[in-house]
């Protein structure tokens, strides 16, 4: 996603961290903070220091999302610490990323990038660890839609590579399944239809056989 250089409001960014806020954490300990930056220089720095991707430098707003793994920890032990409070940060993340699309704005959730380096540009404490920097502005272009696997390759049923042998029907994909029962109808209606035709052919020809035999054996001219 590469952006126009456009100013984005506060008042949308506003919205957008709000969305961001409302995403569910481990016990509501909501273990997350977010650093707004709009300055242009600082969003210059934050660029390189994502490995020189300066397209994000072009965004309106950059929202640096970090976790507070300490208070995860004191509640969930090592799996609040390490694992917790990354879902946590990603599932506000993917919030806002929604909460940006649906106000007609493109993202770049940004995960590559030198910890230390953001970490000291931002005065960001030992504790804290940033977890993504997700680039907001007026997209230049809508990019093409990267390719995905389908549902039968990536589900499994019941156990681990259990994979469906009917994803429509699995999936209630009522769309197809109709579509499946239309087609096997239309080809049982088709047989009726063939044997109805080729009975009433038969009917016919018997009806007119007797009527010649008659007229041929009949006394009257
Ligand atoms: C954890 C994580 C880290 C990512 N880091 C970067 C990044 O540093 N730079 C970038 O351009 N995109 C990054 N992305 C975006 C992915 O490249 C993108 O989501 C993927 O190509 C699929 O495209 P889609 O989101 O349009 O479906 C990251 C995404 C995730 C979830």
């Amino acid at each position: 996603m590469s952006f126009l250089p456009k100013f984005v409001s506060w008042e949308k960014v506003a919205r957008i961290i709000d969305a961001g806020r409302h995403a569910p954490s481990c016990g509501n300990v909501q273990n997350w903070k977010f650093i707004v930056i709009f300055d242009p220089s600082q969003k210059q720095q934050v660029a390189e220091a994502c490995f020189e991707q300066y397209e994000i430098a072009q965004a309106g707003v950059l929202i640096v999302v970090c976790a507070e793994p300490d208070k995860a920890e004191r509640y969930y032990g090592l799996r609040g610490e390490r694992l917790y409070s990354v879902q946590n940060c990603a599932a506000a993340i993917q919030n806002m990323l929604l909460e940006a699309h649906s106000l007609g704005l493109g993202t770049r959730w940004v995960g590559a990038f030198d910890e230390d380096a953001i970490k000291s540009q931002l005065a960001i404490p030992e504790e804290i660890r940033p977890q993504a920097i997700v680039a907001i502005g007026y997209a230049r272009e809508i990019p093409p839609k990267p390719p995905k696997y389908p549902l039968e390759v990536i589900v499994y049923f019941h156990r681990w590579r259990n994979r469906l042998r009917d994803p429509a029907k699995y999936m209630n994909d009522i769309a197809t399944i109709l579509a499946r029962k239309a087609a096997a109808m239309k080809e049982a209606a088709g047989d009726i239809a063939k044997s109805v035709v080729g009975k009433t052919k038969d009917k016919t020809s018997s009806v007119d056989d007797k009527k010649e035999e008659q007229e041929k054996y009949s006394d009257t001219p």
